[in-house]
């Protein structure tokens, strides 16, 4: 193992969004790209970690202020993702039926503890491991004090030569807590303190990107969005770091999302995408209660601001009585109030709009393969995997150019027939409107409908690009390839 990607998510294992799926995939095209690759998460209390057998490879206990927290180091003993899986196993802080909310969603409330117990249970067991690795790379405010506990805390002193990398994957999250929490630090030099800080607080993402010896964002847009104004103050600290930051675009894992093989959908893809796309909106349409010889659109994701959910109601209003026409479904879970929304617009539009508000890993897959559009009205979108999922399997995106939509998804009024979908710019229902408006007459204007649907399938989205990007910046830091 050269590198250790350290996360709070790896799919199939425990998965909350995108995170999970780039941590699941991403070690897999680096490790056949000659880059032998590890990942580890903390053991929770999830299904796919409970049925998975485990063998212990380190015992410790790290110190949180005046007690010790025990845990143990475990691998996964039957290479199940196809590269060396590690769990931190942390009694009372991470053994619960919860990546970062309890099943009621509600989000627990100790979670200064548990990512700095999670932090520095992989520290001290790299620490005392002989087959370290040679290059850490972190993910997102989780684990986002490593680079600087490496460096500055004299109990981890004994890796400062280790390199790190930090990927930002959502700047919306920062992890920040007050200084009166200082304590539960591990020792550190006095005069790092300034490392930590950011606009009065101790700031994990911030620490991150000014300790980190390389800083990548999951789109090369999304960077530039960060350091003109949607990283929440954190913009001329992106620009100060400009040097160090790469926007890096996922790619999708093509061993999972792929259509003709994929045991979550009605149909396999063969050689007719129309009747592929036909047998599966049949049993989407059926799932959801929808009139399937209308244009169908999806929506699947988190119902928070970022995705733009809560554009989504007064639209279909509007829709609903204007292009009179199309049907839309809507898979998924988060803020209570906008579920309580989506529950009455159940019942108001039969045929036409239902929403399953939950998380439901396989009808995601239905939905990317049944639907004839992909509806992603996002405010901030630091790359999005949906939109690529969906061209993947012959859906077109309808997005709000924004980040990762913007680099993967241009408009089909584009010359020299290179779009994939429909853009809008606004948030705002007159914008969005209009794009659900340009998806109706697309729909309709058949040939082209096809001739889009069949580009988006051709199109390469896989990992082995980016994975190549990666392998870049770790050679700089003096890893070699196999
Ligand atoms: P984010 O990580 O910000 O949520 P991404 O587009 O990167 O957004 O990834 C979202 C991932 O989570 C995709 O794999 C998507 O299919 C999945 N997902 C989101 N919401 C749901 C849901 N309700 N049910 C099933 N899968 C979901
Ligand atoms: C984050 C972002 C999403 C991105 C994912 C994986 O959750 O919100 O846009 O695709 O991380 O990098």
């Amino acid at each position: 193992m050269k590198v250790l990607h350290v996360s709070a998510e790896c799919y199939p294992a425990a998965k909350a969004g995108g995170l999970g799926d780039v941590a699941g995939a991403l070690p897999k095209f680096l490790s056949a790209a000659g880059v032998p690759t590890g990942v580890i998460i903390p053991k929770y209390r999830l299904k796919w970690l409970d049925e998975h057998q485990f063998h212990t490879v380190y015992k410790g206990a790290v110190r949180l202020h005046n007690y010790y927290v025990p845990f143990t180091i475990q691998r996964e003993s039957g290479n199940a993702l196809g590269f060396p899986f590690f769990v931190a196993d942390i009694p009372g802080k991470f053994d619960r039926a919860g990546i970062y909310s309890d099943p009621g969603g509600y989000n627990y409330s100790d979670d200064v503890e548990r990512y700095l117990s999670f932090q520095q249970a992989v520290l001290q067991w790299l620490l005392n491991s002989p087959g370290r690795p040679q290059l850490l790379h972190c993910h997102d405010h989780h684990t986002g004090l490593i680079p600087f506990m490496v460096r500055h805390c004299q109990e981890y002193r004994g890796l400062s030569w280790l390199p790190t990398v930090f990927t930002l994957h959502n700047g919306a999250y920062h992890g920040a807590f007050g200084w009166d929490n200082m304590y539960l630090l591990p020792a550190f030099d006095a005069e790092a303190r300034g490392l930590l800080d950011w606009s009065g607080n101790i700031n994990p993402l911030a620490t991150a990107v000014k300790c980190a010896w390389r800083i990548t964002t999951v789109s090369p847009s999304y960077l530039k969005e960060l350091q003109q104004g949607s990283s929440g103050g954190m913009e001329y600290l992106l620009q100060h770091e400009q040097h160090k930051c790469l926007g890096i675009l996922n790619g999708i894992d093509t061993q999972v999302w792929n259509p003709a093989s994929d045991s979550y959908l009605a149909a396999p893809l063969g050689e007719d995408i129309a009747a592929f796309k036909r047998a599966n909106k049949e049993v989407l349409a059926q799932h959801f209660r929808l009139d399937p010889r209308r244009p169908l659109v999806s929506f699947v994701g988190r119902l928070v601001g970022e995705k733009g959910a809560d554009l989504i109601p007064d639209l279909i209003h509007r829709v609903m009585h204007s292009e009179g026409e199309l049907a839309f479904a809507l898979l998924g879970a988060g803020n209570p109030g906008l579920e309580g929304v989506f529950s009455q617009l159940n019942q108001q539009y039969p045929g036409r709009f239902r929403a399953a508000l939950e998380y439901n890993e396989g009808l995601a897959h239905l939905a990317y393969a049944g639907s004839d559009f992909l509806f992603m009205p996002s405010r901030t979108e630091p790359c999005g995997l949906n939109q690529m999922y969906a061209m993947t399997y012959g859906t077109i995106p309808v997005v709000r150019s924004a980040g990762g939509l913007k680099d993967t998804v241009p408009d089909i009024g584009e010359p020299n027939g290179v779009g994939r979908g429909i853009r809008f710019n606004q948030f705002s229902l007159d914008d969005g409107q209009l794009a659900l408006y340009r998806a109706v007459q697309l729909y309709h204007n058949q040939p082209i409908f096809e001739e889009v649907r069949r580009r988006i399938m051709q199109t390469n989205f896989s990992w082995e690009k980016s994975a190549g990007a990666y392998i870049d910046i770790y050679k700089e830091m003096g890893i070699t390839t196999n």
